[in-house]
């Protein structure tokens, strides 16, 4: 993935000229996409993503005292707090200080860290990502656990990703205040180079699944960004948790086609298209991980092309922009399957192009995208990338 500036960099220049010392430490998270299952992870199903190659850099020296200094280099603003202020609101009950602000995160971060027990000492640091915001590429949980694993340094706690994945989803759940479930944390923070992941959400077992080589990851980015998916996303939840109640099931994960075509009538119509495309999609899900086990790459592509009809159909959080440029790309060279990815209502779609046609495949995807449009495609090919972690300074 060929970044226009390189975070890592813009890190540590920045805090070079913040702070007028050396950073003694470099962190990173990455983005991610996800292949297949969307919209499961909070039905305890199943999901296929993996870390990309763009990520969220801080480089950072610890302090002596709780205070943490931030600078955020990609806002051009700096941020300072009290790791104490974060624990004591969150122990009042009260998780979020005030809505919104990027420092909101650190603030998350410390609050989600200390609730679990953990001591935190404080640090100096500067934040540069590239992961594009708002796009459905986890540009959040990337900072969370940039952020996580800066204090890990500091602190010198126990990194387990999958706790760690935990704990980021409550800061993002209670202190940033959406309600997302688990996967894009556990996914930035247990990424492993060239897999995806098989994560089953209900106990966070993970299956890495070697991708092809024969096969790119393309990131489609249809360069418009969601609004009111807070909300959107809500309905859905509380739609799935209504049919599961119906069904007499947990999730919807223990419901199959059978039990939910016996619910047929009972069930209003909303509820049961959303339980349907979960059902749906878990199947699909289990079954990608095997083709892609075996190779078998236009079936991956196939149940890719099914995952975003029911995507758009029976759960309605595609966009107009999203079925264009998906249309599109399946028309285009090497292409075999794409769908959109993520939380919907607009971002990136995810394209399995044959490795020899990719250039051939961009090239067509933008030609045509804009065509049909008038927006810019954006596209980012990515390898799988190795999950949170430090890595050398440059
Ligand atoms: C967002 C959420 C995830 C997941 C996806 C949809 O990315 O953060 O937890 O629900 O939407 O699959």
């Amino acid at each position: 993935m060929n970044a226009p500036d390189a975070p890592r960099e813009r890190a540590v220049a920045a805090f070079r000229r913040v702070y007028g010392r050396d950073p003694t430490t470099l962190v990173r998270a990455p983005g991610r996409v996800n292949l297949i299952g969307e919209h499961t992870d909070y039905n305890d199903g199943f999901v296929l993503p993996m870390a990309i190659e763009r990520s969220a850099f801080v480089a950072l020296a610890p302090r002596d005292d709780g205070v943490v200094r931030l600078r955020a280099e990609d806002l051009g603003e700096d941020g300072v707090f009290d790791v104490a202020t974060a624990r004591d609101l969150g122990e009042r009950g009260d998780a979020r200080a005030e809505p919104g602000g990027w420092l909101e995160f650190g603030r998350g971060v410390a609050w989600a860290l200390q609730s679990d027990g953990l001591t935190l000492r404080g640090f100096d640091g500067a934040l540069a990502s590239d992961v594009p915001v708002g796009a459905g590429l986890s540009s959040s949980a990337a900072i969370e656990l940039a952020l996580a694993r800066a204090f890990f340094e500091t602190s010198g706690f126990d990194w387990d990703p999958a706790r760690m994945a935990r704990r980021m989803q409550r800061a993002e759940n209670l202190w940033v205040g959406v309600q997302t479930g688990i996967m894009d944390q556990l996914v930035v923070a247990s990424g492993a180079a060239d897999h995806a992941l098989l994560i089953d959400c209900r106990d966070l077992s993970i299956r890495p699944v070697r991708l092809p080589p024969t096969v790119r990851v393309v990131v489609l980015d249809t360069s418009t960004r969601r609004s009111l998916v807070g909300s959107a996303y809500d309905d859905r939840r509380r739609a799935c948790e209504r049919a599961a109640a119906h069904l007499g099931v947990a999730a919807l994960r223990d419901a199959d086609e059978a039990l939910l075509e016996g619910a047929r009538g009972a069930l209003d119509d909303v509820a049961f298209r959303r339980a349907r495309h979960v059902v749906r999609e878990n199947a699909r899900t289990l079954a990608a991980a095997q083709a892609l086990e075996r190779e078998d790459v236009s079936a991956v592509g196939a149940l890719m092309d099914e995952s975003h009809a029911s995507l758009r159909d029976d759960y309605e959080v595609s966009s107009e922009a999203l079925d264009a440029i998906v249309e599109v790309a399946r028309e285009a060279p090497g292409c075999a399957g794409a769908r959109m990815t993520g939380a919907g209502f607009g971002g990136c779609a995810v394209a399995l192009v044959r490795d020899d046609a990719v250039e051939a495949f961009i090239a067509t995807v933008e030609r045509e995208y804009g065509a049909r449009t008038g927006h810019e495609a954006r596209a980012y090919v990515s390898r799988a990338a190795q999950g949170a972690g430090s890595v050398a300074l440059p």
